[in-house]
């Protein structure tokens, strides 16, 4: 998979060379290239933004500056066939997109490129996702929560390491994928617990120790639906009712 990120602060995006992400771009499984936007600017201030026409505070991206620059990141990682789906998505984070979830980050995984372009200020002007989803790209606005970060650094930093943990090869055990929270359950993970087995008074749920595999599967699968319950009643609002087995309903 291919990862641009175009931004003013190239160096918010140095942790991507930590952790699982970092590893996946030493092996080559990412393609992770990090862009100063200024490098598109044409006059001697390097100017990316504007006053906002209509007024109001703050200032607002210029769409030429941000068109160059995604020009070119786009048409340097266009080397597909035209019928070779999925192609590129240009994202842009913010906090007036459409919520980012597990489910996004899924779809986003199996894509060639993604090109992440970070607004900062009041925004970027309007015309750019325009102008690209009438070029019939794949444009997404996604915000990663309902509060405001100053710029869009974070908030790519956030999908990346959660769509970059879904690419094939990238973790190392598979299978750690399988049951965790807003998974295909869609229940929040049970309580997880190592050793040692007694610490600050507080011990292990005894069944745990038991050995018993069918035992400790209802355990754990009573925890995630109390905890789902407790926590995020809207979840458990949305189970379709033939996900639920008897035992389920005993709870
Ligand atoms: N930029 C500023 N706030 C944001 C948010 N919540 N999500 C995505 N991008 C943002």
């Amino acid at each position: 998979m291919r990862i641009d990120v175009v931004t003013i602060f190239p160096d918010y995006l140095a942790a991507l060379d930590l952790s699982l992400v970092g590893k996946a771009r030493r092996r080559g499984l990412l393609d992770l290239r990090v862009h100063d936007l200024r490098e598109w600017t044409t006059d001697r201030h390097r100017t990316v933004d504007d006053t906002p026409f209509g007024g109001g505070a703050g200032m607002v991206m210029r769409p030429d500056v941000w068109g160059r620059a995604l020009d070119e990141v786009l048409g340097d990682g266009a080397d597909a066939e035209p019928d070779e789906a999925p192609g590129a998505t240009l994202i842009l984070p913010t906090p007036s997109g459409e919520v980012f979830t597990q489910r996004h980050a899924e779809e986003l995984a199996s894509a060639e490129q993604l090109v992440f372009a970070c607004g900062r200020y009041e925004g970027i002007d309007a015309r750019v996702a325009e102008h690209y989803r009438s070029t019939g790209l794949d444009v997404r606005e996604l915000s990663i929560g309902d509060y405001v970060l100053n710029g869009g650094e974070v908030a790519a930093l956030v999908m990346i390491e959660a769509i970059g943990r879904l690419v094939p090869g990238m973790v190392g055990n598979p299978e750690s994928l399988v049951e965790e929270s807003h998974g295909a359950a869609g229940l929040l993970e049970y309580p997880v617990y190592t050793k040692p087995p007694r610490w600050q008074d507080l011990e292990i749920p005894e069944v745990l120790l038991s050995g018993h595999h069918a035992r400790i599967e209802r355990w754990r699968r009573d925890q995630a639906l109390r905890r789902t319950a407790a926590r995020r009643p809207e979840m458990i609002a949305a189970l379709d009712g033939e996900a639920l087995d008897k035992h389920d309903a005993a709870l």
